[in-house]
């Protein structure tokens, strides 16, 4: 067992639906390792936490920049819940927001699970989703990735406008910290999608950037532009366009644009 898994064991204590923390130093992406765990037997309730990511991987085929060490780069193994899947992604949004809010910093989700510090990206989710197969039983994993301690890190232009946990906290900042600070909100979102999830749904509304804000949407059918004012039950964004029309996206790339008057 790695130093920090030895020390990620102890927040494993107590009543979550967590079971194991495995730690790498280097791996193509946590979501690669946590899929791979499930032909070999792991169950829901696994974390794959690394170091480094030599392929992580983002939203729409790009790929996820991080410095060794300075992001907190994690995937957890879940079940395929009989309903309302498509709100997984967004109860790890609330989750990530609640267990930042303990550093001092007051986040925001810019849909669909973006998390912000200002107007900077501090945190992404990837739920990946996969059937059952042979040797695997229907799973999701949900990957996440928070930029915790990102000072002095040289940006490109990918990274130039990402933000980071230390940055606007102004302190150090402690990328197992805050996964200790995650696992618990994580837990009782990921249930609240089954028991609750107008919970979900009503939270993230409070917490979302996005509604009342004149976006544009870059879908896989084309661009789209209105003004976003609400959340459906699926948790697609509902536009109001400007002919007056109500139209529903289910997923797609948002950029905020004015702020609606
Ligand atoms: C996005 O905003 O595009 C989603 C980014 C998700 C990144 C995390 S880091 C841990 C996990 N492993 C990956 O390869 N991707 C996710």
């Amino acid at each position: 067992m790695s130093a920090p898994t030895e020390r990620l064991a102890r927040h494993l204590r107590g009543a979550s639906s967590w079971h194991t923390i495995e730690h790498h130093p280097e791996v193509t992406s946590t979501n690669d390792v946590a899929h791979a765990r499930v032909a070999e037997g792991a169950t829901p309730g696994l974390v794959v936490v690394a170091d480094r990511q030599t392929q992580g991987r983002g939203r729409s085929g790009r790929t996820w920049a991080d410095v060794t060490g300075r992001s907190l780069l994690s995937s957890y193994l879940l079940g395929v819940p009989r309903e309302d899947a498509t709100l997984i992604p967004l109860a790890g949004g609330l989750a990530v927001v609640e267990a930042l809010r303990r550093f001092g910093v007051r986040p925001r989700l810019k849909w669909p699970n973006d998390v912000l510090l200002g107007d900077g990206k501090v945190a992404g989710i990837l739920a990946e989703r996969y059937a059952a197969t042979g040797d695997r039983p229907a799973h999701v994993v949900l990957g996440i990735g928070i930029n915790v301690d990102w000072r002095g890190v040289e940006r490109d232009e990918t990274t130039a406008s990402w933000a980071s946990v230390a940055e606007e906290a102004d302190r150090d900042v402690d990328r197992f910290e805050v996964l200790a600070e995650l696992l618990h909100p994580l837990d009782q979102w990921l249930q609240a999608v089954a028991t609750s999830p107008q919970r979900v749904l009503g939270l993230y509304r409070e917490r979302c950037a996005t509604i009342g804000r004149e976006v544009r949407v870059t879908t896989a059918d084309g661009e789209v532009r209105g003004r976003a004012v609400d959340l459906a039950r699926s948790g697609a964004l509902v536009l109001e366009r400007p002919d007056g029309a109500a139209i529903t996206v289910t997923a797609g790339d948002v950029v905020h644009l004015r702020r609606a008057g």
